[in-house]
């Protein structure tokens, strides 16, 4: 059966990996051969069926419904000075930058209905006519001008008694929530042309007797322009928060450094005493952003004078610095094997998620070197996802897959394509699309990825498929071809890549409850449909206090007596907030790695990122390396556990 004309797929769908790996013609005979491209008929219903369960899939659509990759699609080389590789050519995106999605607008009419209710977040089990929610005295919506100085009380008080605590949820730019000692804070904000609409702000008041019991009250401030815009004050611009990094000595260094004029045009950075050697250059796709790249030659805290210069008015500026920890090449020595050789001698795959664009940051030469040199395979933590590789119908940010695939072939390590088919970081143009044209997207999606990475042999094809209650996950494919896209995703996945691994990826799959009772029921529909399942990912989300490893065992187990294999795919241990320690956290590291050695059908091992710098659960330091990439105990406990 076929599932995907690739017949009729314009040529440039099968684009040219970035790496002389399969060439798409030799796929797409495959594909042929494979039986898959059999003509089933002349339309677009072909043959769709899969014969071996008398299920027949519903028809498929035409050919791809958004115009196939363009020469603009395809990456160019980017100079080297913005970015910290010497030992490949990085490539770039070239076409115009993606605006960034706006958040939704308050609209007039909804600003005059009236002020919003406030909103009470009543924690499980509390009796609420014994404990009366907080509120905010006198709170109400504002309405001010661009340029004047707008001050709002926040008077938290409670019926029962006491000072309830409060904190902002985001403060606007510019503005400052003084703190009046008595229990209450004042917002002071002048906001400026870009703030004219109607802004939002909101402030949490939290009970004395019990912090989950809250109240969020939002305030609307309506902000005109006045009739005479110069009396708006041209505030000086300033530099973009940067954050600590840590560096290693004689390692080249990128620093994007963002001016940020609130009420102009973006301002230009100037460098009074630059490091020795550094370039120091406006990028040419992101016009805000200014990279400077030097070399450090010697250690210690180094600090770098920037000066912003308003565009407008040049006499207009601010003095910023940004420091940086250089430390010596030895400081990031770690005794004993690297966890790759480690795991090679057992046959086990170890992997990590790769930041994106790793290679403009600071500390680009640090991460890119330790994760060559302790992992063998390496997915992409976001690269792949659709809001970034596909923005729009047609058009694709192929880079930062294109650089991680490079990256990987010159370390010799495997990667894992994530995800083909999710329900998150999904550009509007696909969340917009309307049913009927949901199936040919999704299976049009797979197609150009997996044509233009051929060399990768393991894909995540359906990602997160199964509800929080358990169930099937109520997204816009299930919507559009009910429990079926998972079918035809998979066996779009096959017809592409026949001898590829393709998995079905999710969390809180590990442990006994709804999520793994529909895993296990979702796979014998689907194995009995013969959809060409071939492993599970347990992504493994975990924190220090996980002790279910009893049924850690026995899902893999079950998993494994289904004939498929089993990938840990995102581990990440994070500290508990009541304490959790590093040595719990490496004691769930060492106690899953173990789980996976002892399962013969474990064959992948792989956390979520492996510093603390850079985690998606960064407050709570979930991997093996902290921020300055110093070994914890959870890394040695992954080195004697993949040693013994
Ligand atoms: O790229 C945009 C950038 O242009 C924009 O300026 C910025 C601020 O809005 O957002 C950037 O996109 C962010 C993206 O990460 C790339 O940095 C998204 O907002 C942010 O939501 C996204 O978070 C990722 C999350 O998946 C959602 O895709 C995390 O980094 C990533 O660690 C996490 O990973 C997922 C796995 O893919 C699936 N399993 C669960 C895991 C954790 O959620």
């Amino acid at each position: 059966m076929y599932l995907f004309p690739l017949s009729r797929v314009s040529p440039e769908a099968r684009s040219t990996p970035v790496w002389p790996g399969i060439r798409p013609i030799v796929l797409l005979a495959v594909f042929l051969a494979s039986g898959c491209g059999s003509s089933g008929g002349d339309g677009p219903s072909g043959d769709t069926g899969s014969t071996d369960s008398g299920n027949r899939l519903p028809d498929l659509p035409n050919p791809p419904i958004s115009p196939p990759p363009s020469a603009d699609d395809e990456p160019a080389a980017e100079a080297s000075h913005f970015n910290t590789v010497t030992n490949f050519q990085v490539v770039r995106d070239t076409g115009p930058r993606i605006p960034e999605k706006e958040a939704p607008k308050v609209t007039l009419e909804e600003y005059n209905a009236g002020p919003l209710e406030p909103e009470i977040v009543v924690p499980p089990g509390l009796d609420t006519t014994q404990n009366r929610p907080p509120f905010f005295e006198g709170l109400t919506d504002q309405e001010t001008l661009a340029g004047q100085t707008l001050s709002v009380l926040f008077k938290p008080v409670d019926p029962d008694g006491g000072i309830p605590g409060m904190y902002p949820e985001q403060l606007p730019k510019g503005a400052e929530f003084v703190d009046n000692m008595d229990g209450s804070k004042t917002l002071v904000w002048m906001p400026l042309q870009r703030d004219v609409g109607i802004q939002e702000f909101t402030a949490v008041a939290i009970d004395p007797e019990h912090s989950g019991y809250r109240t969020h009250h939002t305030i609307r401030i309506k902000i005109d322009m006045p009739d005479d815009p110069s009396t708006i004050p041209n505030v000086a611009p300033e530099l973009e928060e940067f954050l600590p990094h840590t560096a290693r000595v004689n390692d080249p260094v990128v620093l994007a450094l963002r001016g940020i004029d609130l009420n102009g045009p973006v301002p230009t950075l100037e460098l009074p005493n630059p490091p020795a050697n550094a370039s120091f250059v406006r990028h040419p796709r992101y016009d805000d952003y200014f990279i400077l790249r030097f070399v450090p030659e010697s250690t210690g805290n180094l600090s770098i004078e920037v000066v912003v210069r308003d565009a407008v008015n040049s006499s207009l500026t601010s003095t910023d610095s940004v420091s940086l920890e250089v430390l010596s090449a030895s400081d990031f020595s770690r005794q004993g094997s690297r966890l790759r050789d480690l795991a090679g001698q057992r046959n086990l795959r170890i992997g990590y998620a790769s930041l994106q664009e790793f290679f403009h940051r600071p500390d680009g030469s640090i991460y890119a070197d330790i994760a060559a040199a302790e992992f063998n395979m390496v997915t992409a933590e976001n690269a792949f996802k659709v809001d970034l590789i596909n923005p729009e119908p047609g058009r694709y940010q192929f880079a930062d897959a294109d650089n991680l695939m490079t990256f990987a072939s010159l370390n010799n390590m495997s990667v894992r394509g994530h995800p083909l088919v999710w329900h998150r970081q999904l550009p509007d143009w696909v969340l917009e699309l309307p049913e009927a044209k949901r199936q040919g997207a999704m299976q049009e999606h797979i197609v150009r990825l997996m044509a233009r990475y051929p060399q990768i042999q393991d894909w995540d094809v359906v990602n997160e498929a199964i509800g929080e209650d358990g169930g099937l996950r109520d997204t816009l494919w299930l919507q559009a071809m009910g429990e079926s896209y998972i079918e035809t995703a998979f066996r779009q996945a096959r017809a592409v890549a026949p001898d590829a691994t393709l998995l079905l990826n999710d969390y809180d799959i590990e442990v006994d409850g709804a999520k793994a009772d529909t895993l296990f029921e979702l796979l014998d529909r689907q194995l009995a449909l013969g959809t060409p399942i071939d492993a599970i990912g347990f992504q493994m989300h975990l924190w220090s206090n996980f002790d279910e490893f009893g049924e850690v065992r026995r899902n893999f187990q079950k998993v494994a007596d289904l004939g498929l294999d089993i990938h840990v795919t995102e581990l990440d241990v994070a500290l508990t907030e009541d304490g959790g320690t590093e040595a719990q956290q490496a004691a769930v590291y060492r106690q899953i790695l173990a789980i996976c050695l002892e399962q013969p059908r474990c064959t992948t091992f792989q956390m979520w990122g492996f510093t603390d710098q850079y985690s998606w659960r960064e407050n709570w330091l979930p991997l093996i390396l902290d921020k300055r990439y110093q070994t914890k105990p959870a890394y040695h406990e992954l080195q004697q556990g993949l040693a013994q």
